[in-house]
C-alpha cells in the first residue's frame, strides 16, 4: 500500500523535473544494441545475415518463433557469432535487439502463433472426433464477419441496424448511458470486426463465461456493461434495456458462424512481453511527440469533428476511459497500442516502445474509478 502511494506522487514529479533533460535522447533500448553491436552484419546482409528492414530475409525466420531467435542469437548460429560478439551483452539486450529487427518488418504472424496453435490442436481433436470447425475465414486464418449491408430489411435487421449504430455513435443512440465522448468503436476497432482489436466475433462465442475481476459468471450484458462504466465512464445500461439489446443482436450477428466456446485467433488483442528493461514515459513521451500527436494531439485531447463527435478520441483526461478501464492496465494499453496504433499501422512499434508509450499515457490524470472511494483511489493506486 506505502509502495503505492509513493509511486503515484513520486512518478510525476520525477517525471516532470527530468522529462526534457535526461531522457530526451534515449532511444530504444533495443535500438541502440542493434546499433552498437548487430549492423555491423544485419544492416548490410554481411555473410547473408538476414537485413534489417527486408521481410523477404526475416519472415521464415520468424515463423520459427521469438524465443528459438533469441536462443539463436545468444548462442551463435552458423556464421552468427553468440551475443554478435559481444559477450558483455545480457539476455535481455539480446532479445530487446531481436525485438527490434523483427518488428522491422511487418508480420503479424508471430505475435498470433500461441493463439493460432492452441485453436488448431482444437481443430484436430475435432478433425478426429469427425466434426472439424467450419467458419469463414480469410487468408491469415481470422474469422470474417458478415456485413451490415446483407441485412434483411425486417425488423430483425433494424435491431441489428440499431445495434451498430449504438456501437459506432454511442453518444448520439445511448446518450443516456455514454460517458463525455468516448464511443465503443474508438478501441473496438471498425465496428468490433478487426482482429486483435477486442472484436465482438472473439467474444460472442466465450460468455456467460467466469471473469476474475468481477469473480462470478459474466453474461455478454454484463461485459458490455463494463465497459459502459469504465471505457466510456458512462453508466451502465440495465440487461433488458432496448439499448442493451440492440448491441447484443448486433454482436451475435457479427458473430455469425463462429464456434461456441473457442478461444479464436484473432480475440483481444495479442500479449507484449516484459523486455527486461523499465517502461519509460519519458521516452514515452518522445515517442507519442512523433507517431501520435498528429491525430490525437500533443495534449493527447484527440480532435472533434464538426458535428461535435471526436475524429480522434482523447488518451487522457476528463472525458476518456476511467481508472477502473481495462486500457488503464499498463499491459493492456501496450497490447492495445502495439497491434493497433499509430492508426493503419499495426505491429510497427517495438514491444519496448508500445510499453513506453504506455507507460506515458497512463500516468496522467483521468475520472476516478466509480467502484472506488477516494482514499483508495489515493493509498490503494488506482488499478
Ligand atoms: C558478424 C556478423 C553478425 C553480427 C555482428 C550479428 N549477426 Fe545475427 N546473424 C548473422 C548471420 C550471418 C546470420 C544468419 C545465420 C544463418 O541463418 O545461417 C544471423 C542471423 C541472426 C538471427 C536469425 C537466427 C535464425 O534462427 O534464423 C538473429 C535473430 C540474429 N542474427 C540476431 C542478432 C543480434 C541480436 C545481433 C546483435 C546482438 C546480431 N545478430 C549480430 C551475422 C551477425
Ligand atoms: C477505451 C477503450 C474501450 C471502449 C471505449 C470500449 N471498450 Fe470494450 N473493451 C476494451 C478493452 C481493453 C477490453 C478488454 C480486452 C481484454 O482484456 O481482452 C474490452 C472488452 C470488451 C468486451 C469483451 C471482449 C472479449 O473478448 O471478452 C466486449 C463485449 C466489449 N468490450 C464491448 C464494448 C461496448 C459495447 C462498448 C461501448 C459501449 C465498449 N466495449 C467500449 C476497451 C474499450
Ligand atoms: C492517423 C491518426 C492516428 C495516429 C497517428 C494514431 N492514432 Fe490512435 N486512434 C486514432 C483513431 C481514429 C482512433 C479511434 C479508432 C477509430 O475510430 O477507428 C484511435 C484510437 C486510439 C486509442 C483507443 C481509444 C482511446 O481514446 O483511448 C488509443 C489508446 C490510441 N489510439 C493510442 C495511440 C497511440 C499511442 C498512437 C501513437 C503510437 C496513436 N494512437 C496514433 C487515430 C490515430
Amino acid at each position: 500500500m506505502l509502495k503505492h502511494a509513493v509511486n503515484k506522487w513520486l512518478v510525476p514529479c520525477v517525471f516532470v523535473l527530468s522529462a526534457p533533460v535526461a531522457f530526451a535522447e534515449a532511444p530504444n533500448p533495443g535500438e541502440l544494441i542493434y546499433r552498437q553491436t548487430c549492423s555491423a552484419c544485419h544492416a548490410t546482409g554481411a555473410l547473408d545475415a538476414p537485413k534489417y528492414g527486408d521481410s523477404g530475409d526475416w519472415t521464415p525466420r520468424i515463423k520459427q518463433g521469438k524465443d528459438v531467435l533469441v536462443q539463436h542469437a545468444l548462442n551463435g548460429f552458423n556464421a552468427m557469432p553468440a551475443k554478435g560478439g559481444n559477450p558483455a551483452l545480457s539476455e535481455a539486450d539480446v532479445s530487446a535487439a531481436v525485438s527490434y529487427m523483427i518488428t522491422s518488418v511487418k508480420n503479424d504472424d508471430r505475435v498470433d502463433q500461441k493463439d493460432a496453435l492452441e485453436t488448431q490442436k482444437q481443430f484436430f481433436r475435432r478433425a478426429e472426433l469427425g466434426k472439424p470447425y467450419v467458419y469463414p475465414m480469410n487468408e491469415q486464418g481470422y474469422f470474417v464477419p458478415p456485413s451490415i449491408a446483407e441485412l434483411p430489411n425486417d425488423k430483425y435487421g433494424d435491431e441489428v441496424r440499431l445495434g451498430f449504430k449504438i456501437f459506432t455513435e454511442t453518444q448520439k443512440y445511448a446518450a443516456r448511458y455514454a460517458g463525455r465522448g468516448m464511443v465503443c468503436s474508438h478501441c473496438h476497432l471498425d465496428a468490433g470486426r478487426k482482429p486483435h482489436a477486442v472484436p465482438l466475433w472473439g467474444a460472442a462465442g466465450m460468455y456467460p463465461g467466469y471473469r476474475f475481476s468481477s469473480d462470478k459468471n459474466d453474461t455478454l450484458e454484463d461485459r458490455m456493461a463494463d465497459c459502459f462504466r469504465n471505457s466510456m465512464n458512462g453508466i451502465a445500461p440495465a440487461p433488458d434495456s432496448p439499448e442493451m439489446r440492440a448491441l447484443l443482436a448486433y454482436a451475435n450477428y457479427v458473430s455469425k458462424g463462429v464456434p461456441i466456446g473457442v478461444h479464436m485467433p484473432g480475440r483481444s488483442f495479442p500479449d507484449v512481453d516484459y523486455t527486461g528493461y523499465e517502461a519509460s514515459p519519458p521516452r514515452g513521451r518522445e515517442i507519442f511527440m512523433k507517431k501520435c500527436a498528429t491525430c490525437h494531439g500533443e495534449d493527447g485531447q484527440g480532435a472533434w469533428r464538426e458535428d461535435g463527435s471526436y475524429r480522434y478520441p482523447p488518451l487522457w483526461g476528463f472525458n476518456s476511459y476511467n481508472k477502473g478501464a481495462s486500457l488503464y492496465k499498463q499491459r493492456k494499453l501496450a497490447r492495445f497500442i502495439r497491434a493497433n496504433m499509430p492508426l493503419g499501422q499495426d505491429f510497427s512499434l517495438t514491444e519496448q516502445e508500445a510499453w513506453d508509450l504506455s507507460s506515458f499515457i497512463n500516468m496522467h490524470e483521468r475520472p476516478k474509478n466509480p467502484a472506488k472511494g477516494i482514499l483508495q483511489e489515493v493509498f490503494g493506486g488506482g488499478h
